[in-house]
């Protein structure tokens, strides 16, 4: 199987078999981290623009020494310092990038829809680094990684995505990944935060934590995204963090293996404790370490590589 795709956009467009060939992708490019020079020559000569409109530590890091481990050019911009700044349009920004022949842009944007409107007028791949409340899709992925490896298995397993769902482009993401490959997921959240309609994405809802805790195989914490809170969802960030935050306490009810995530950045003492963020069925750093073979094995796979030819 070759990824026929020029971008990668989000994981509703993509098929089961295509997540799991990037999964299986990925596997090949865990170990090069582990080397003690952490390099190889599949991306030598091509150029990456990470093009950045929003914070980002996890992800722009990542994406940056994947780049760099496949031996590609990278330049780094950030909207503060992009002649956005002056008013040149998102797409005058980016025509221009790719007029000094690049061959690649990673894009993140506070905008629903800005890497899919790049794609449509670049000719270069173009992959999102999150958008708005929408995707998140290496995210996602690196998600359903660190879940197989830890488990075994995604098939059957029991999901709970818990907190803001309503402004969460990673809970999106993870709800296609998880679904497509044979996952049942649970979203759980005040129902302010809960999207109308979201059964349609082929989930449960749920409102008491504390009932769906004992059945989960895997328990996925989000921040409750205040940057993005417009009105006033709940009374206050205690009252959040006592009906739906995870403490020592509350992890009594869970089964003994179930497996803490959270996408980072963690608001400690709001939806996870310092006990549970750092206990031992978290697997958040995990993520960040998965997280960078993922972005390689995408990056690889779209910029015309086919699995087996990793060097070694
Ligand atoms: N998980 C995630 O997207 O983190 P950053 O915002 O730091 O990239």
């Amino acid at each position: 199987m070759k990824f026929e795709r020029k971008d990668l956009l989000g994981l509703e467009d993509l098929t089961r078999e295509e997540i799991e060939f990037i999964l299986r992708t990925t596997e090949s490019f865990v170990e090069i981290s582990e080397r003690p020079i952490k390099k190889v020559p599949m991306m030598r000569g091509l150029t990456v623009v990470n093009l950045f409109f929003e914070p980002s530590t996890r992800t722009r890091t990542s994406f940056e020494l994947a780049e760099k481990r496949l031996s590609a050019d990278t330049v780094n911009i950030s909207a503060s310092t992009s002649a956005t700044v002056k008013g040149e349009t998102l797409k005058d920004t980016a025509k221009n990038i790719e007029a000094m022949s690049i061959d690649m842009l990673v894009v993140r944007h506070s905008a629903s829809g800005a890497p899919h409107f790049l794609a449509g007028v670049l000719d270069c791949p173009v992959i999102n680094a999150g958008d708005g409340a929408h995707e998140h899709p290496t995210q996602a992925l690196l998600d359903l990684f660190t879940a197989k490896q830890r488990v075994g298995r995604l098939d059957g397993l029991e999901v709970g995505i818990v907190g803001d769902i309503l402004h969460s482009r990673v809970a999106r993401s993870n709800i296609w990944g998880f679904t497509k490959l044979g996952a049942k997921v649970t979203v759980c959240g005040p129902p302010t935060l809960m999207p109308p309609g979201i059964e349609s994405m082929g989930v449960d809802v749920a409102y008491d934590l504390d009932a769906l805790l004992p059945k989960l195989d895997i328990l996925m914490l989000l921040r409750i995204q205040t940057e993005r809170l417009t009105q006033c969802f709940f009374p206050s960030l205690r009252e959040y963090a006592e009906l739906f935050g995870v403490d020592g306490k509350r992890m009594e009810r869970a089964k003994k293996d179930v497996v803490v995530m959270h996408p980072g950045p963690l608001n400690r003492g709001v939806e996870i404790t310092p006990e549970v963020a750092d206990g031992p069925n978290s697997v958040i750093l995990e993520q960040v370490k998965y997280g960078l073979a993922v972005r390689m094995a995408v990056l690889y796979l779209l910029s015309g590589g086919e699995p087996g030819a990793q060097a070694v």
